[in-house]
């Protein structure tokens, strides 16, 4: 794997490889790699001659009392996973080459819609940082498929949302959720929870699935379901953020005639905010 700091240096070796004829697939990350992150580029290589994934802890995506300075940061860990799967280039920018002036004033390109509900209605701006820095990566690597993970199933259709309203030639494909045995979405933050955490958290997966099943087959309302969902969280000690269930492509809370439909819920348990959702169709 050829490792890349400069972007410019990355963007010039990549359009050499695309004038060639070379597809290109491109994974961008935050590292602290585990084997979510991993999946991508395994998807990627699937679909392009050339895997590109980054490296950077994007300070505009974090509010100011999040966890950017303690961020897990695992570079020399994350390069030798990240060739045991096959990555074939790596870009780790430093914040100077990607904001030289600050992010305050940095150009910054917003989506108008599914912006501010869900996470976005807790992290206000999140979003905004997040389709700014995937913009500037995308302008670095000029793929033409990017692949990202269900898990932050707001983000992927944001993301989408941005390509096809910038008529951006790339295709956004959207990775199955990875799961540790117990069935809790794999994610950098889970190594803030404790290992009777760890165990802890796999309730969340499973009210998910319940509630999921208790509205599929009629049993309950959206509503009475929602609202037992969010009981039987508090119950288990998570504080609840959102639990909702909503439409799979506008994230509007579910109509009665609505088919496609997702439960996407944020809940802390102790300091990490956990996230995770379902799609699941109903008659
Ligand atoms: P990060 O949280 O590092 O995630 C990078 C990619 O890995 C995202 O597409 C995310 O959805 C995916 N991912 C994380 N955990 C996963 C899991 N358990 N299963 C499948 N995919 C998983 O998301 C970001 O970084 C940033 O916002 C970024 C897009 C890189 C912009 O800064």
């Amino acid at each position: 794997m050829e490792i890349f700091s400069s972007p410019l240096q990355l963007q010039s070796k990549l359009l050499q490889l695309k004038r060639s004829g070379k597809k290109i697939g491109f994974a961008p990350t935050m590292g602290n790699l585990h084997q979510g992150h991993l999946s991508l580029i395994t998807e990627a290589k699937k679909r392009a001659d050339i895997v590109v994934s980054s490296i950077f802890v994007n300070p505009m995506q974090f509010g100011p009392n999040e966890d950017f300075d303690s961020y897990p940061r695992t570079l020399e860990q994350d390069i030798s996973k990240l060739e045991s799967v096959g990555c074939d280039f790596l870009l780790t920018p430093t914040i100077d080459d990607i904001y030289p002036l600050g992010k305050e004033i940095h150009t910054s390109v917003e989506v108008n819609r599914l912006t501010d509900k869900l996470c976005g209605a807790s992290r206000p701006g999140h979003f905004r940082g997040v389709t700014t820095i995937v913009n500037i990566l995308f302008n670095i690597v000029q793929p033409d498929l990017a692949i990202f993970g269900k898990k932050d199933y707001q983000q992927y259709q944001i993301i989408k949302t941005m390509v096809k309203d910038l008529i951006m030639p790339i295709e956004i494909i959207g990775a199955e959720i990875v799961r540790e045995n117990n069935g809790l979405a794999m994610s950098s933050r889970n190594g803030y929870l404790t290992e009777q955490q760890k165990e802890d958290a796999s309730q969340l997966r499973k009210v998910i699935l319940s509630t999921a099943e208790s509205i599929e087959s009629g049993k309950k309302s959206i509503t009475d379901a929602r609202t037992d969902a969010i009981e039987a969280l508090t119950d288990k000690g998570f504080k609840v953020d959102y639990f909702e269930v909503v439409n799979q492509t506008d994230l509007e809370q579910a109509k009665k005639t609505d088919k496609h439909l997702l439960i996407a819920a944020a809940a802390w348990l102790g300091q990490p905010r956990l996230i995770d959702n379902f799609e699941f169709e109903v008659n």
